[in-house]
């Protein structure tokens, strides 16, 4: 048997050893699961994809990653996992008031990871495709982080606390969308707004990549993977392809069915609302969840479609 075959039939057989576990895993073994920041967008997803497990969903009210005496409250009820999901997301908000971004981002994160140590259970975070300074086309596992903004940098810093211990899977996302109108703080629930406030014109910029990355998708995946066992470390988990924000606009657009011009432009065209510096490209590479098989995520283009149609209505 030459080089190739055997390697070829190793691979077949660890996607076997896969899939049985995930199998065995999910039927049998119900776990409790502490979810930070989970009323945001990923957190609503997270609460209705998974259901084979006991949720303890908390939001800055109840659980503040910042405040120890929350913490100690939730460590009390000793979950078996923690799925972190608490930041502060607004980029703007971040290059403001960087001591703020780093409170929640790091310190929040770095409150989480200790109470998992001390606890001696896994931790899952989600890390931005921001903590890249996109010179390069796309990212991959094996790219060295270098963030441009306070947002990135706080989301890094978060990383790094949770890589002190070892139990831990890191999934870095792309622009997320999900939640529909009430939710989705994002780029596509801002482009419907303009549409539903009768805009006949919008702008979307065409010089800046990224892989849109939708909710129930990244949260299925989590699951997944947690359900596999996978080895702990750093997973990319954008939407498939690359997409300028005018081709994600476009695609809005025609999923609505509106008949309204959506105009390319420049990077800097919205300077004065969005000023905090923004890379190229934040387009992900989703390496090793391919690779193992474990990915559940969809080209972007079909998830925007299916977003759009399913949470929004043609105005
Ligand atoms: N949104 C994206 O494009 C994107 C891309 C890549 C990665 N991520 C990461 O994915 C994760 C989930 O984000 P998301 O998209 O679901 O954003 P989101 O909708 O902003 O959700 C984050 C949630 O955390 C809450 N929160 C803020 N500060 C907190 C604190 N100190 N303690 C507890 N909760 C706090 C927020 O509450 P308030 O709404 O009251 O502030 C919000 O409910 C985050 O780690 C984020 O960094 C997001």
């Amino acid at each position: 048997m030459g080089l190739g075959e055997k390697e070829s039939s190793n691979w077949e057989r660890n996607q076997e050893a896969i899939g049985s576990l995930v199998k065995k895993t999910t039927k049998g073994y119900s776990m409790k699961i502490l979810v930070t920041g989970g009323s945001g967008m990923l957190g609503t997803a997270v609460k209705e994809t998974i259901k084979n497990h006991e949720l303890i969903p908390t939001d800055i009210h109840e659980l503040d990653v910042r405040k120890v005496e929350d913490i100690k409250t939730y460590e009390r009820k000793m979950p078996d996992l923690i799925i972190h999901l608490a930041a502060e997301t607004d980029l703007e908000k971040c290059e403001n008031n960087p001591a703020h971004a780093y409170m929640t981002n790091h310190t929040g994160t770095l409150n989480m990871t200790l109470m998992a140590r001390r606890l001696d259970i896994p931790i899952v975070y989600i890390s931005t495709a921001g903590v890249f300074n996109g010179e390069k086309d796309s990212y991959t596992e094996y790219d060295t982080p270098d963030p441009m903004n306070h947002y990135g940098m706080s989301k890094w810093y978060g990383e790094m606390a949770v890589r002190s211990y070892h139990k831990h899977w890191i999934f870095r996302a792309g622009w997320m969308m999900g939640g529909g109108e009430l939710i989705d703080k994002k780029f596509v629930n801002l482009v419907y707004a303009q549409i539903k406030a009768g805009k006949r014109l919008i702008y979307g910029l065409s010089d800046i990549y990224g892989s849109p990355t939708y909710t129930k998708d990244l949260a299925m995946t989590i699951e997944n993977v947690i359900s596999a066992k996978a080895e702990y470390g750093v997973y990319h988990s954008g939407g498939m392809g690359r997409a300028s924000r005018y081709d994600v606009a476009k695609t809005i657009v025609e999923a609505l069915g509106v008949d309204v011009t959506v105009t390319p432009v420049k990077n800097g065209f919205f300077q004065k609302d969005f000023f905090c510096p923004r890379s190229k490209s934040e387009v992900l590479e989703n390496t090793k969840l391919n690779a193992m098989n474990l990915s559940l995520m969809r080209s972007w283009k079909e998830t925007v479609i299916e977003y759009v149609k399913k949470d929004f209505k043609k105005t």
